[in-house]
């Protein structure tokens, strides 16, 4: 999910200078960003920790499962954590688009009732952080329509012990949900955790090399899916990893040379454009002279739904018949060549509008002013997430 800079309540300090030049991304309160704690609090977090690290600093990497978010379409996939002692569990995206965690707390009530919700009164290494906060999102859970911030959080930010698979984050600052707008209510998952670019606090303090892998197997497949933090599952992949390097900083991105819809392309795919990957987002985002030249290319009859402003759909028993191959170019890291990642004909729809059923909505939404790939690329690759190295890496998964 990409959030969209609208509402924060709350004056953030130093961490504003990151507002005004991350657009689509809010601040960066990362998990392991915490305020300073009372020296006597942190020996005694520690030592309760202890017993584990030294079992942890052995490992190089740990996996989970991830289970795939269907309706219709794939939409996302999640797995748990854990927060607190004794640990509650919660199931969340782990979401390359965003930044911090977030998860349910008890204050939510009625608008959470459908997720599990953190009860601080019963962890004994909770710490409130005494600040709230809101998120709002530029992509939601689904591939239905963003309107305005209809996808919004109410937050607190707090801190507690954390479990990732085998990672343990002694002090994780994260936020619980206070409220949230009734778009959440329905959705499988508790709550969201950010995993961009600049995470490597979190597997530091965890004692894992600051790199992730991930698979995503879509539904038609088994609907499964791993996460891997620390480095990668080689059982999940063949062939070499193609690298190409991270764009900046914000972000995870990378930098596309061109795009080829089934085999040809046109002037307005041959330039350089910075795309992010987002693992939170189901389809694809491009600005609207982009979106309309490979849609252009596939069909004619793909056509703008204005009932759903920026999205777009075509008759749906039409679907079978068109080839809509997209091959998206990327420089690779020095040494290495270019590459092409593959988004097959099988993405072309996300399943039928709900309210024009005989329309299928296409896989590109148009949102101005970025470019932005989620899971309708993803789902095809075994994806690697280099933080140290600020540079992704990709293998075909077989799917
Ligand atoms: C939390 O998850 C762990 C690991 O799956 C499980 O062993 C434990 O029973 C769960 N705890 C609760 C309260 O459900
Ligand atoms: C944050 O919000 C919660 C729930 O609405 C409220 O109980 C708490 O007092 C607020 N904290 C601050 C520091 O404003
Ligand atoms: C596509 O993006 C536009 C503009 O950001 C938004 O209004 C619309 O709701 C989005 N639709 C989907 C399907 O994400
Ligand atoms: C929670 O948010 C909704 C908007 O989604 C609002 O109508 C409601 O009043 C809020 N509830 C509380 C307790 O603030
Ligand atoms: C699936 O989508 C339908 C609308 O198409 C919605 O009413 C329902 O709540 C969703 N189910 C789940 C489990 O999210
Ligand atoms: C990418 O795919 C296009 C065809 O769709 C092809 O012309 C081009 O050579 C490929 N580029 C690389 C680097 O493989
Ligand atoms: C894209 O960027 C590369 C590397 O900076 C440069 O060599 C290439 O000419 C650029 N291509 C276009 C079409 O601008």
């Amino acid at each position: 999910m990409i959030r969209v800079v609208s509402s924060l309540v709350v004056a953030l300090g130093a961490t504003t200078a990151a507002l005004a030049t991350a657009p689509h991304s809010d601040f960066k309160l990362s998990l392991s960003s915490m305020p300073a704690k009372p020296a006597a609090r942190q020996a005694r977090v520690r030592a309760s920790f202890a017993a584990s690290s030294s079992r942890l600093a052995a490992r190089d990497t740990t996996s989970e499962p991830l289970f795939d978010y269907f309706n219709g379409t794939d939409l996302q996939w999640y797995g748990d954590i854990s927060l607190g002692t004794p640990p509650q569990n919660f199931t969340v995206v782990f979401d390359t688009g965003s930044f911090s965690l977030e998860v349910p707390g008890t204050a939510c009530g009625a608008a959470c009732a459908n997720q599990h919700q953190f009860d601080p009164s019963l962890s004994s290494t909770f710490e409130d952080e005494q600040f709230n906060t809101t998120i709002t999102f530029g992509t939601g859970i689904g591939v239905d329509p963003v309107v305005g911030n209809n996808w919004e959080l109410w937050l607190s930010f707090v801190a507690d012990i954390l479990h990732v698979a085998d990672m343990t984050i002694p002090f994780g600052g994260f936020f619980l949900i206070t409220n949230q707008t009734s778009t959440f209510a329905p959705d499988p998952m508790d709550g969201i955790m950010g995993l961009g670019p600049d995470a490597s606090d979190l597997f530091e303090t965890g004692g894992y090399p600051a790199i992730f892998g991930m698979l995503f197997v879509p539904e038609t497949e088994g609907g499964a899916g791993e996460l891997t933090l620390g480095g990668v599952d080689t059982t999940k992949f063949d062939g070499p990893l193609l690298f190409s390097p991270q764009q900046g900083s914000g972000n995870w991105a990378l930098s596309s040379r061109g795009i080829f819809v089934n085999g040809q392309t046109a002037s307005g795919l041959q330039k350089n454009l910075t795309l992010i990957f987002d693992s939170g987002t189901s389809n694809m985002l491009f600005t609207k002279a982009i979106a309309e030249t490979i849609y252009g290319m596939i069909s004619p009859d793909i056509v703008a739904n204005p009932d759903e402003p920026g999205t777009y759909g075509i008759a749906c028993d039409l679907i079978p018949t068109l080839p809509a191959v997209i091959d998206i170019t990327f420089a690779g890291v020095s040494g290495q060549n270019a590459f092409n990642l593959t988004i097959p004909s099988s993405e072309l729809s996300s399943g039928p509008f709900r309210n024009k059923p005989e329309l299928c909505q296409t896989l590109i939404n148009v949102s101005e002013g970025f470019n932005l790939v989620g899971l309708s690329l993803l789902k095809h690759y075994y994806s690697v997430w280099d933080i140290d190295n600020q540079r992704m890496g990709f293998a075909p998964n077989g799917f």
